[in-house]
């Protein structure tokens, strides 16, 4: 009996101190004491709510803070929410038989407090997440349309306004709740700090690890692949120096040779500068009304040269009325070089390589598909990471940057990249560009 009236008084269901039969001193103490007990569960709550929030993730214990302020305060709504972006997402909890209608109130509510509170004139409407699990109403309050209500900042760094912590009461919301929920609010805004500062530093450590492979990986791309090329052409100026008399068919042999080398070197040269034009998101100009069917002809017949070199044939295909794309030029006549060489590279001799664009679900589609040795499982997810290169192809090999220039230069655009293969039946790589008219 005494358990479930001190329960009662958690929720603030009788009037503190209304024992039936009792003297009037009596009564004094009695509410004394009942106001005491209900400092200390909140006290209790409030211990846990810092604990609950210092040993997870404080976003994702939104749901168990919630239902710990209705412990000690009988809610109807509760809702954390959180600006991101110049938009509200809310996570709300009800108690049992509060209507859906109610919670879309309270969120519109909510929002337009949390719109004042952080000086804007209004925050969109983000996501409004709704907790499964009920706050712990009990049976006998009531209030419901108008009830009373507090909203109160979570502040980053104790100054940004980042969200709110948003409650509907069942019944009027007196001071010692409001200190309650401000004591609660603190601890939120405490550990959704800590949160933020923790993301901010995993993002810090992980670029400067990723800086610090990069800059590994390039000492390692330029000493061993372009010390090879700058060897030949040194070994072959001194040759033909140091052999004046050479017969001109020797020389010619040796011309052809110093100008592989340097084609080589300046090959890795310009992807290099790509890949540090990519990392500082210049790599793509100016977009501008491209017509794509032109320049997928234009790229097959720059290429088709080097594809007769190993007897492979291209074909092309445009659909008729394919509209214009928006892109740089230069940079996509660079992905079809990419995908088309890396084609001549892997193919068969004497297979066909197929280049083809067309419309589909409102952009652009473009493909080059070879009749190569296709690409086992293992490596299919990595093609397009910086430096992966998979088993040596029939010809020479480079050094694993052409797709991860030709994905960043698509995303740039804002199409999408990706390739279909089954080992030994050849390859077939996709991405897509937004239509000009789009
Ligand atoms: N058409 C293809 N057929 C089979 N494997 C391919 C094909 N295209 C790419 N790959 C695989 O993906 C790897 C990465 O390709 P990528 O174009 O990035 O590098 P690369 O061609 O080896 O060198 P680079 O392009 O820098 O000269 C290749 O080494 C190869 O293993
Ligand atoms: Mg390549």
């Amino acid at each position: 009996m005494k358990q479930k009236r001190r329960r009662q008084l958690e929720l603030g269901l009788v009037a503190q101190g209304s024992v039936r039969g009792a003297a009037p001193g009596a009564g004094r103490d009695r509410r004394a004491a009942d106001r005491l007990d209900l400092g200390y569960a909140r006290l209790r709550q409030l211990y846990e709510l810092g604990a609950l929030l210092g040993s997870t993730d404080a976003k994702a214990a939104a749901p168990q803070a919630l239902r710990c302020l209705g412990h000690t305060m009988p809610l109807r709504v509760a809702m954390l929410i959180e600006v991101s972006a110049g938009s509200a997402h809310t996570f709300a909890l009800r108690a049992q038989a509060v209507p859906d209608a109610e919670v879309d109130l309270a969120a519109a509510h909510a929002r337009s407090c949390l719109a004042r509170l952080a000086g804007v004139t209004q925050l969109a409407q983000g996501r409004l997440e709704l907790g499964a699990e009920p706050l712990p109403l009990p049976a006998k309050s009531g209030a419901p349309g108008r009830s009373p209500f507090a909203a109160l900042p979570l502040l980053l760094d104790r100054r940004e306004v980042s969200g709110a912590l948003y409650v509907r009461g069942a019944r009027a919301l007196g001071e010692a709740d409001l200190a309650f929920l401000s004591a609660a609010a603190d601890q939120i805004s405490l550990a959704w700090d800590g949160h933020v500062a923790w993301q901010r530093e995993v993002r810090l450590r992980q670029r400067a690890e990723a800086l610090d492979r990069a800059q590994k990986d390039l000492v390692a791309v330029v000493s061993h692949d372009l010390r090879n090329p700058l060897g030949a052409l040194l070994i072959g100026i001194q040759t033909l120096r140091r052999w004046p008399q050479l017969e001109a068919a020797k020389v010619r042999e040796h011309l052809d040779t110093l100008h592989r080398a340097a084609e080589r070197a300046s090959k890795l040269v310009h992807d290099l500068l790509d890949v540090a034009r990519l990392d500082a998101g210049k790599l793509v100009d100016d977009l501008t009304p491209v017509d794509a069917g032109a320049l997928l002809r234009e790229a097959a017949e720059l290429m088709r040269p080097l594809l007769a070199e190993r007897a492979l044939t291209c074909e092309t295909r445009v659909e008729e009325g394919l509209p214009p794309v928006f892109a740089d030029r230069e940079r996509l006549l660079q992905v079809f070089s990419n995908l088309i060489g890396n084609a001549r590279k892997f193919a068969r001799e004497g297979s066909t390589v197929s280049v083809a664009a067309w419309q589909e679900e409102g952009e652009a589609r473009c493909c080059v598909c070879d009749e190569g040795p296709g690409i086992c499982a293992a490596d299919l997810p990595h093609v397009f990471d910086r430096y992966f290169q998979g088993p040596h192809g029939p010809t020479a090999h480079g050094v694993g940057l052409g797709l991860s220039i030709a994905r960043g230069i698509v995303e740039a655009h804002g199409g999408r990249i990706w390739v279909e293969s089954d080992e030994g039946r050849g390859s077939r790589f996709f991405f897509t560009l937004p239509l000009a008219a789009g």
